[in-house]
């Protein structure tokens, strides 16, 4: 059965719209995400597009911040720094990637760790790793939101992550193995040097793929009855649409889908809880939840 991400946004979107409605009558501010965008890269264009409308969406305020391919590191900082001192501005994202005479790094760890909502600055990775309060990355976090809200069971499950990047991989595979549900699963990370990926995920009950390469994975991968998590947003070439392209998953959907207890679709499944989850941990931000001022 599929995985309605889209649905799951849209209700988490009008939760967290009543709460800033009881908020602002109670006399709080308006939550503020600031975005700070890099550059004319189609996939962060409609990123950030969409994160400015789940803003309004959520009642929250949004401010964006554009800035030319050809910026410097030292204005970005400049900028980090205003936006760290700036107390109406709750949480702020710099959307990556940025071009490659800027230090991501150096970028992530300007950030107050604070108002970082992306969940990217060590302290709040750390603090991830060892299970204390902290901005959970957002693509993570909308995965174990939707495992959650479809009741996938997950403690002591096989758990197949394929990627370990920085943004889904490790962080997915860390949360998926922490004592709490959804969690509790047993994890094995499978990445560009593994040997037998086919066997490993042919033994998943839940398989997350984040690697970037369409359709990797094949009905031989999975078992009967596995939970299949899509992270895969890669533009395929297609001359039928307006835009030329459409978004491709990493998982071989139509050959899949049948074998699946759950799959999330491309596009409608990971993708919006991402944006929701960002939204989550702008509320958070703004109500001092995870670091009370
Ligand atoms: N690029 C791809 N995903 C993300 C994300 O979650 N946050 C930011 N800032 N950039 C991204």
């Amino acid at each position: 059965m599929i995985i309605d991400g889209k649905k799951i946004a849209s209700d988490i979107k009008r939760e967290i719209s009543e709460t800033v409605t009881e908020m602002l009558a109670a006399g709080a501010k308006r939550p503020h995400l600031a975005a700070i965008l890099v550059g004319h890269d189609g996939g962060s264009e409609t990123y950030v597009a969409h994160k400015v409308k789940a803003c309004e969406e959520c009642g929250f305020k949004s401010t964006l911040i554009r800035f030319e391919d050809d910026v410097t590191e030292d204005t970005l900082l400049q900028t980090i720094d205003k936006l760290n001192n700036d107390s109406d501005v709750d949480g702020f994202i710099v959307q990556l990637p940025l071009p490659r005479h800027i230090s991501e790094q150096r970028v992530i760890e300007a950030i107050d760790y604070r108002k970082d909502v992306d969940g990217f600055h060590p302290i709040n990775v750390g603090r991830m790793s060892i299970g204390l309060p902290c901005f959970v990355s957002a693509t993570p976090a909308g995965i174990l939101m939707l495992l959650e809200r479809y009741g996938v069971p997950t403690k002591g499950a096989e758990c197949v992550v394929l990627g370990r990047s920085n943004i889904v991989g490790k962080p997915v595979a860390n949360l998926m193995m922490q004592k709490h549900l959804p969690g509790d699963a047993t994890v094995t990370v499978c990445h560009s040097a593994s040997r037998d990926i086919k066997e490993t995920c042919r033994r998943a009950d839940i398989i997350i793929a984040a690697l970037g390469s369409p359709g990797f994975v094949t009905a031989d991968m999975v078992k009967e009855g596995a939970t299949i998590i899509d992270v895969g947003t890669t533009r395929v070439p297609d001359p039928t649409r307006k835009s030329g392209f459409r978004l491709r998953g990493d998982v071989d959907f139509d050959a899949v889908e049948s074998k699946c207890a759950w799959i999330t679709p491309v596009p409608g499944g990971v993708g919006p809880m991402t944006i929701v989850s960002l939204m989550k941990n702008t509320l958070l931000a703004a109500r001092h939840d995870i670091y009370p001022v």
